[in-house]
């Protein structure tokens, strides 16, 4: 058995890493061998060594270790989006690039793949491709972490209609409560269970260990 798992967000910085050491963590302690990825990241941690911390999150997370430019295909120095640190730093960044470079890690005997996107849903890589084509290529099954917060109903219901049209699977959501001041909570997602056909594998309140409320059960695979 080998799962690949696609870990999009509503938005950049809603938590997409965070559900992820969740999963691993979650699937680590059910007994599966976990392998996290990190095709593309951008900003580094410090100058000497270019690491992104979540490619080493998602390192530390794994039961599986591989080197950080197995699980890493680029790491862009400086958080922007992609396709312009891209250009900035001359480099070729593409579905075929990507895929190259990440190609070990992905066929990997890991039980458990959880491959984090970069921003959100519709990322360019450069003048005509998307993020979403390489999961579309690799054939992912998607889950989508929504940053609750002001605003996320839209961008939820907009990012799942752009995968049904992509043809991707969304096999689960995932509520995590970034803004603890958030009014009617609740209430938003109750609203976004109506709407998705998709399951909830959680709720991850603020400032919790993620594991402690996902499920894997749910998981529509
Ligand atoms: N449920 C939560 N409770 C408290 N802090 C959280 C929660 N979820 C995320 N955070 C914090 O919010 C910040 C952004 O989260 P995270 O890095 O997981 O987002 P991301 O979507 O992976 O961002 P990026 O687009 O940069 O990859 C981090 O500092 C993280 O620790
Ligand atoms: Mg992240």
């Amino acid at each position: 058995m080998s799962i690949k798992l696609f870990i999009t967000g509503t938005d950049t910085h809603i938590g997409k890493t965070y559900t992820s050491v969740g999963l691993l963590r979650l699937f680590n302690n059910h007994g599966y061998s976990t392998l996290g990825i990190k095709p593309v990241a951008t900003g580094i941690m410090n100058n000497s060594n270019r690491f992104n911390e979540d490619v080493i999150a998602l390192h530390k997370n794994s039961s599986v270790k591989l080197d950080y430019h197995l699980i890493n295909a680029f790491t862009f120095q400086t958080p922007i989006a992609p396709h312009l640190a891209a250009q900035q730093e001359k480099i070729n960044l593409s579905t075929a690039t990507i895929i190259d470079k990440i190609s070990v890690a992905l066929n990997h005997p890991a039980q458990i793949k959880i491959i984090e996107g970069v921003g959100g849903w519709h990322v360019p890589l450069n003048e005509t491709e998307m993020m979403e084509e390489l999961v579309r290529i690799l054939a992912l099954d998607v889950i989508l972490v929504v940053g609750v917060r002001l605003g996320c109903l839209n961008h939820t219901l907009l990012s799942a209609q752009a995968m049904q049209t992509s043809g991707v699977k969304l096999v689960g959501w995932v509520a995590n409560c970034i803004d603890p001041s958030m009014t009617f909570q609740q209430e938003n997602i109750d609203t976004l269970k109506k709407r998705l056909t998709a399951p909830c594998l959680g709720i991850i309140p603020y400032c919790e260990e993620p594991e402690h409320y996902l499920t894997i059960e749910k998981l529509q695979l």
